[in-house]
């Protein structure tokens, strides 16, 4: 970072816009470049968007429901969740396949939503934590198990290793604890909370068999 940028970012924080109003501004914009081009200036959300890029409107299925987006060919699908859906359940924490904070459901297999392209997806059926709950408020069996493990920490990798949790049980219903791990090793949790992190998964596992 220059000089200049230290000095905006500094102005930025010294009038209290936190990194929330800097997502919001994001969605409000409407903007369409991936995360890493977005910048606050002097509160203001800029984009710096690469040369020659060229938006293209298309239509995504997420959480069941159909929605048009313009999308760059570059951008990935966390980023159009995140800043132009507003499904901010959705992490990035890495940005490069190593962390499962972005995890999703992509025609009920989990994949990195930070590593695939969002044109990739069109056709296909998008599934994040924000669709996870019954239109009567009942929640997914993973997530009741959450609230009644209280297995998180700082919980900023929880959406990802609830969505992975979800294929989990779906796959296999009745898990050991060392198949739970195996199935839930590409998602990383930085507080290391990974015996409580299991104790949900095969709560969830118990949820689901009853049904
Ligand atoms: Fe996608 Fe870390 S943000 S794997």
């Amino acid at each position: 970072m220059s000089d200049a940028e230290r000095l905006d970012q500094q102005q930025a924080d010294d009038q209290g816009y936190s990194r929330r109003s800097f997502i919001k501004g994001v969605i409000a914009t409407g903007a369409s470049v991936s995360a890493a081009s977005y910048v606050l200036k002097n509160g203001a959300v800029v984009r710096a968007q690469a040369p020659g890029a060229v938006e293209r409107l298309v239509t995504l299925s997420v959480n069941g429901l159909l929605r048009r987006v313009d999308v760059l060919p570059q951008e990935t699908l966390a980023t159009t969740l995140r800043y132009k859906l507003g499904l901010t359940g959705t992490k990035i924490g890495c940005d490069r396949s190593e962390c499962g904070a972005c995890t999703v459901l992509i025609d009920g297999v989990p994949h990195y939503g930070c590593s695939m392209l969002t044109h990739q997806v069109r056709g296909r059926a998008v599934q994040t934590i924000e669709g996870l709950e019954a239109a009567d408020g009942t929640l997914h069996p993973v997530q009741q198990a959450v609230v009644d493990e209280q297995g998180f920490q700082c919980a900023f990798c929880m959406p990802g290793f609830v969505m992975n949790m979800v294929a989990l049980v779906d796959e296999n219903p009745n898990p050991t604890r060392k198949e739970a791990a195996h199935f839930l090793s590409g998602n990383l949790c930085r507080c290391a909370d990974y015996n409580k992190i299991l104790n949900v998964a095969l709560r969830a596992a118990e949820y689901t068999r009853r049904g």
